[in-house]
């Protein structure tokens, strides 16, 4: 074993202290502990001596928590030859390098650096402890989101005002402002009037329902081989859209989707509401029935974990999970509450639920009497482990909630809604002001809006998520309405893009860029609720699918002219417009759009069968509205699709472009530009 500098402590003299200083940095011992040991230490060992378990009451995830005390026992057990001493006791033993270079870092003194964060314990997980108001931040502001978000420095300039209009009416309702809502704010500049007439307008359910479909995994169809529609489930997305308009608190929403089938006060709405529950994809000729009924298990109990707690118990399915602290337990336990659940089938056809003379789209617990549900062995489904209750995960409560039994179903989903919704979880209100958050910024306080556990991102700003959590639970009542009023009254959100971080540049969704063009083209049926339309899908899409049995017949253009909320989405063939501008995944929870940019896209916009349609209204509309006058339709245009007046430069080009080409074709340029897709 090689000695460091052993006669150095006795030598007083300076000039040897220098040379002891030099000596210990010698690279003899060419260990670094960030590039050799930590990650050895990592793959080998803290799976079991970590934050998640602490084998032996050991640590070894962090240099701080390797004391002098354990160098030499461990040492002695990476060594060993004795089997039921050597560590790691799973898998291949070390190799003599690496036994070697941990044999040289303890002799160095197993250094480490300093600034070294030590991992906390997952008790200790910033989302795992209560919910806690801290007090405002001094600052110059009253805004609370601002004395947080910019303390003592001065914010970015707000945006220009016809930027702010147009900005305030996309992300509320996902529609431009017509020219007469331009006109009147001109007059008034009364932002938060605007902000208030569009939070009542039913366009707001409209845009924010997507939103949560998203998080649900909404979609019209099962999925697999037969892609059978699921009857009745718009009734489900006319339920999201109409709970947002009624800004119906978001605890009641939580509940009402989980079990709005065994409240007291139950009604057709809120059983309509356990759609929720169903919106999986399911396989309606399974190979393996048992392993099936355990895969729509999972799906509800997967979904439910990251949207409503941002937790990833699905992981837990086989073996515990390997970097949070939830194990198998606490995922069957979860199991075990939505078990009592039957999906009314005959045989491969899906029934619906008559619920007070309409039909819905739910599962049914037709007994009180819960069936018993084991942990499955690595997620067998034949092979049955220990008997396990309702719970929920251990690691989030000091005392597991009550499960009462029921008088026609088991009230287990109840008892679990109950908790999830209520103001001592931690989680629920974290995660859904963050999911507000993302929506209007672009990018959340925690950018893992799904995962809030110990893989997840840790929070921007902790006490800014942490007081707005606060005040959503009680001061706002889980208002969501409150609650986008508070973020887009603060001068963070206001303030012009270019020239602060936190205000991206981004493009519109799909649904809102569709949406937009069929606004300004004039097109846009209003119609709302009821079956979904489905639009025309182009034939070089058709063509490559197989099953032309599959497909359905379009609906005619007024009808394919609904917002896109509306539209039919058929897992097996999503519409090719949505799906190449990065529609949700419609099989599990969607946390946040991806945002590509292909080919394809371009193409799709500039020149996909729906743009160029309505390319061409937007040109009748022009002729219409303008006369004949091209600085008129062009005046117009720029007013109805970007919110501005054209500038001088841009009137000149396209006043010169109009001499040679067709207004569509300008119309065509118009719908392009980025400014329209990617909103100031
Ligand atoms: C699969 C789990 C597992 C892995 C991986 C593992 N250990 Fe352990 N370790 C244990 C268990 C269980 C104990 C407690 C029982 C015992 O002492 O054998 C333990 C005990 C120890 C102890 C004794 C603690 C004390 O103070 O008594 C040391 C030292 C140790 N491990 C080091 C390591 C090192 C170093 C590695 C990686 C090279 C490692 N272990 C990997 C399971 C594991
Ligand atoms: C359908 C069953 C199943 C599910 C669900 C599952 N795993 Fe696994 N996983 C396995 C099996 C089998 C192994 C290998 C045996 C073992 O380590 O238990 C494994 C191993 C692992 C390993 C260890 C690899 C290693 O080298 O030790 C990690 C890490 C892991 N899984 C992470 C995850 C995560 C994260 C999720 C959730 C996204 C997940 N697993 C979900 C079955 C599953």
């Amino acid at each position: 074993m090689p000695h460091h500098s052993p006669a150095c402590t006795p030598l007083p003299s300076a000039f040897f202290a220098v040379l002891c200083a030099s000596a210990f940095a010698l690279p003899v011992l060419a260990v670094d502990y960030v590039k050799d040991i930590k990650p050895l230490l990592k793959e080998r060992c803290v799976s079991c001596h970590g934050t998640v378990k602490q084998k032996g009451d050991l640590r070894l995830d962090a240099g701080a928590l390797i004391q002098p005390d354990v160098h030499k026992h461990l040492l002695e057990r990476i060594a060993s030859t004795d089997e039921d001493e050597r560590m790691p006791p799973e898998g291949k033993r070390l190799n003599s390098e690496q036994i070697e270079l941990l044999r040289q870092w303890i002799a160095a003194g197993a250094p480490f650096p300093k600034d070294e964060v030590i991992p906390k314990k997952p008790s200790e997980h910033w989302s795992f402890q209560p919910v806690q108001r801290a007090p405002l931040p001094a600052s110059g502001f009253t805004h609370p989101i601002d004395a947080f978000v910019f303390g003592q420095r001065e914010p970015a300039p707000q945006a220009n005002p016809h930027a702010l209009l147009r900005r305030v009416h996309l992300d509320l309702t996902g529609l431009p402002p017509t020219i007469q809502e331009q006109e009147r704010f001109a007059k008034s500049s009364d932002l938060n009037a605007v902000i208030t007439d569009l939070l009542a307008r039913p366009e707001y359910g409209e845009r924010w329902a997507r939103h949560w479909l998203d998080v649900v995994r909404y979609a019209d169809s099962n999925g697999y081989e037969r892609d059978a529609e699921k009857p009745f489930v718009w009734r489900y997305r006319d339920y999201v859209i109409e709970s947002l308009n009624l800004d119906k608190p978001f605890d009641r929403f939580v509940i009402e989707q989980l079990a709005g089938d065994e409240l007291p006060d139950r009604s057709v709405a809120s059983v309509i509401a356990t759609g929720f529950l169903r919106l999986g994809h399911w396989d309606d000729e399974p190979a393996d029935p048992a392993a099936d009924r355990y895969d729509q298990l999972d799906d509800i109990v997967s979904t439910t974990g990251q949207a409503f707690l941002g937790i990833t118990i699905g992981c837990a399915r086989c073996h515990d999970h390997k970097f949070e602290p939830l194990a198998t337990r606490d995922y069957y336990s979860l199991v075990a509450v939505f078990n009592p659940l039957q999906r009314p089938t005959k045989g491969r056809a899906e029934l619906s639920l008559p619920v007070d003379g309409k039909e819905v789209y739910a599962w049914s617990e037709p007994s009180t009497k819960a069936p018993e549900t084991h942990v499955l062995v690595r997620g067998s489904p034949t092979r049955f482990g220990d008997l396990v209750e309702p719970a929920v995960p251990a690691i989030l409560v000091k005392q597991q909630p009550q499960f009462p039994s029921g008088e026609k179903t088991t009230q287990r989903r109840l008892g679990l809604a109950q908790w999830i919704a209520s103001t001592q979880n931690p989680l629920t209100a974290r995660v859904i002001v963050n999911r507000i958050w993302q929506q209007h910024f672009g990018q959340g306080l925690v950018t893992t809006a799904n995962d809030f556990g110990l893989m997840g991102a840790v929070p921007s700003q902790p006490e800014l998520l942490d007081w707005l959590s606060h005040w959503f639970m009680h001061d706002a009542r889980w208002s969501l309405k409150k609650l986008h009023r508070l973020i887009l009254t603060s001068r963070a959100w206001q303030m012009s893009k270019s020239s602060e971080s936190l205000m991206r540049y981004r493009r519109l969704e799909v649904e809102a860029i569709r949406d937009s063009m069929l606004a300004v083209s004039g097109q846009l049926n209003p119609k709302r609720f009821g079956p979904a339309m489905k639009p025309g899908i182009p034939k070089a899409a058709l063509e490559a699918n197989t099953d032309k049995e599959k497909v359905w017949q379009p609906s005619d253009e007024r009808e394919a002219s609904r917002r896109s909320i509306y539209a039919f989405i058929k897992r097996g063939l999503v519409i090719p417009m949505l799906e190449t501008l990065d529609l949700a995944d419609t099989v599990s929870s969607c946390p946040q759009r991806q945002v590509t940019t292909v080919a394809p896209q371009a193409l799709s916009l500039f020149n996909g069968e729906f743009v160029n349609q309505q390319a061409q209204h937007f040109a009748t509309r022009l002729r219409h509205e303008a006369g004949n006058d091209p600085e008129k339709q062009i005046t117009l245009a720029w007013k109805l699709a970007l919110c501005r007046d054209p500038s001088h430069d841009e009137l000149t080009k396209m006043k010169a472009f109009l001499q040679d080409q067709p207004l569509e074709q300008a119309c065509r340029v118009i719908l392009n530009l980025n400014e329209f897709v990617y909103p100031e």
